[in-house]
């Protein structure tokens, strides 16, 4: 596992940007897989940016994302599936028919999960994995459980989950209850995994995620077992593993 210190949130989003970069030049077909929330925001502006400048060409690379809400149509303000466009895909030129999320509007869970594994196995599997880190350690919606979920699957949210999530919908009984994610095991066969953290609120988690024990009560603890895993986070993020690192 490599850490890297970032000063701050720019710097960290322009590190990850950077591991990107090299991913996709130095193999233009990658499959990337991509993540929401607001972790790799930054990063996505910094991808766009270096597109822009005619230094970054998507056109080869497919995407699959980690997860989104089951019960959601793709073009819901509050799906993942336009988010992603907003902040990444409207901006570079990945081919519309390579871009791949859960399709929220499917209620068959049971056939929408393994239609996304199977789709990621027909694409050659993931070369990077990009990931964010929830406060309780939980990776995509993988929130903390007895044992590691494994392919994709359908998850009911947690309360805390909804609370948090009710403020981007009219009301809390508008939050979807349920979400598609990538398993666990889906997440850790990535070839490449690059996952991003900062802020202070979570340099808890970011030492017992990756220099405390591994168990599913801390999803992203799975990481530790990962043959490559880079882990960019800002110095607040690192706050708490100053003796460790
Ligand atoms: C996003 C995802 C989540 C987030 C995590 C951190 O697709 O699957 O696991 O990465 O909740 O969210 P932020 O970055 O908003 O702190």
């Amino acid at each position: 596992m490599k850490i890297i210190c970032a000063k701050d949130y720019d710097d960290m989003s322009r590190k990850a940007a950077n591991v990107i970069s090299a991913q996709v030049i130095l193999k233009s077909d990658s499959v990337l897989g991509l993540a929401t929330g607001s972790s790799p925001i930054g990063t996505y502006k910094q991808l766009i940016e270096w597109y822009n400048k005619g230094d970054l060409d998507f056109s080869g690379c497919t995407t699959f994302n980690l997860d989104e809400y089951r019960g959601l149509q793709p073009d819901h303000d509050q799906s993942y599936h336009y988010f992603m466009h907003e902040n990444f895909f409207n901006h570079v030129n990945i081919p519309a028919e390579r871009i791949n999320l859960p399709r929220g509007a499917e209620m068959d869970a049971e056939k929408e999960c393994a239609r996304y594994d199977a789709a990621i196995e027909a694409a050659g599997g993931v070369d990077l994995q990009l990931l964010g880190m929830g406060l309780n350690g939980h990776i995509g919606f993988n929130e903390p459980e007895d044992c590691f979920p494994k392919g994709t699957h359908c998850v009911d949210l947690t309360t805390s989950t909804i609370e948090a999530n009710k403020r981007f919908f009219a009301s809390a009984d508008d939050v979807p209850r349920q979400a598609y994610t990538m398993g666990v095991q889906t997440i850790m066969r990535a070839r490449r995994i690059l996952l991003v953290v900062n802020g202070e609120n979570k340099a808890d988690i970011v030492r017992e995620a990756f220099f405390g024990p591994i168990t599913p009560k801390v999803p992203a603890s799975i990481l530790q077992l990962h043959n490559d895993v880079t882990i960019v986070a800002d110095e607040a993020a690192l706050s708490k593993c100053k003796d460790l690192l």
